[in-house]
């Protein structure tokens, strides 16, 4: 059988994806009774970061520990990757060694170049097109606190960035529709709202996108790399803030959902993030369930 990836929310069927929320679930209720079964025992997950992560990082070498294996963390400071080596070659290279490999990186193309190079199974930890990982935990905390979200209305404010492209794929994916509020030159890449067809709907008012959506979800007005476009920013995504007035416009039991990290002020409001009812905090801590529940799907598939 051909090798597995996940690169985007697209490598996985409907039920594939649908049949991983139900087991991240499960992970996560042995992981709180204290038991995770030890599966993977000696095998090995390459982590190559070549930006910064807080939760990615401790949620895939967590997971893998409570797996039963091992995780390398992979830096361009210490590696060869950040000193030219071809990615094809550090693809060929990394995979002859380990079991299951995590890249985060800029381009998307890098990843895709890398995983070609793979002898083993290739995880987006986030590109600067998209984060699939993270919509694993969000599709997961969605489902525990109100169900399924099939059918139901996602609204995104702010930047079409690579949360948000990746937000049109799970709308695909776990059929609901998505509808997108930001200015005019932030929206998502017109490739990918096409392929979604009706389910994407893009507004310039974030009143328009809430009204009537059953979560709301937003992220930081500059991702990893557009750190010098900050300013500007900052002035072209004021007005994209969710807080309580934009929740006002939103289902009465609607959520709000943020990657993290997140600026208080900006995107969203400290009102909301400080709210003991966020769910944000589940939404984190799901990357780690969610993600064990990924690997494991991968590894078996691989020795299928
Ligand atoms: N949400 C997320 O991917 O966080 P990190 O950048 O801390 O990994
Ligand atoms: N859009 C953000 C997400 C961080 C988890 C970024 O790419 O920096």
């Amino acid at each position: 059988m051909a090798l597995r990836h996940f690169l985007t929310l697209m490598d996985l069927s409907p039920a594939e994806l649908e049949t991983l929320m139900q087991r991240a679930i499960q992970l996560k209720a042995e992981h709180k009774a204290r038991k995770t079964s030890v599966q993977f025992p000696n095998h090995v997950l390459g982590m190559v970061f070549e930006k910064a992560s807080t939760r990615t990082r401790i949620s895939f070498e967590a997971g893998m520990a409570h797996l039963g294996g091992h995780a390398i963390f992979l830096s361009p400071r210490d590696t060869q990757l950040g000193r030219g080596e071809p990615v094809e070659d550090s693809g060929r290279v990394i995979s002859s060694m380990c079991d299951i490999i995590m890249v985060r990186t800029f381009e998307h193309s890098i990843i895709e170049r890398f995983a070609a190079y793979s002898s083993v199974p290739v995880i987006n930890a986030l590109t600067d097109d998209h984060h699939p990982c993270q919509l694993l935990a969000d599709i997961q905390t969605f489902i525990e606190h109100r169900g399924s979200i099939k059918g139901k209305q996602v609204a995104w404010i702010g930047d079409g960035n690579n949360m948000c492209q990746s937000y049109i794929h799970a709308a695909m994916q776990f059929d609901f529709t998505l509808k997108v509020a930001c200015p005019e030159g932030f929206e998502p890449r017109a490739d990918i709202v096409a392929k979604a067809g009706g389910r994407v709907e893009i507004f310039r008012e974030p009143a328009d996108a809430a009204r009537g959506s059953d979560l709301l979800v937003t992220d930081v007005w500059a991702s990893m790399g557009q750190e010098e476009e900050k300013t500007e920013r900052r002035r072209e995504l004021a007005g994209y803030q969710i807080n309580s007035a934009l929740m006002a416009h939103a289902n009465p039991d609607a959520l709000y959902m943020h990657c993290l990290p997140a600026k208080r002020g900006e995107e969203i409001s400290a009102e909301l993030m400080d709210n003991p009812k966020t769910v944000i905090w589940d939404e984190a801590e799901n990357r780690l369930h969610a993600q064990k529940a990924l690997m494991e799907f991968l590894l078996l598939e691989a020795r299928a």
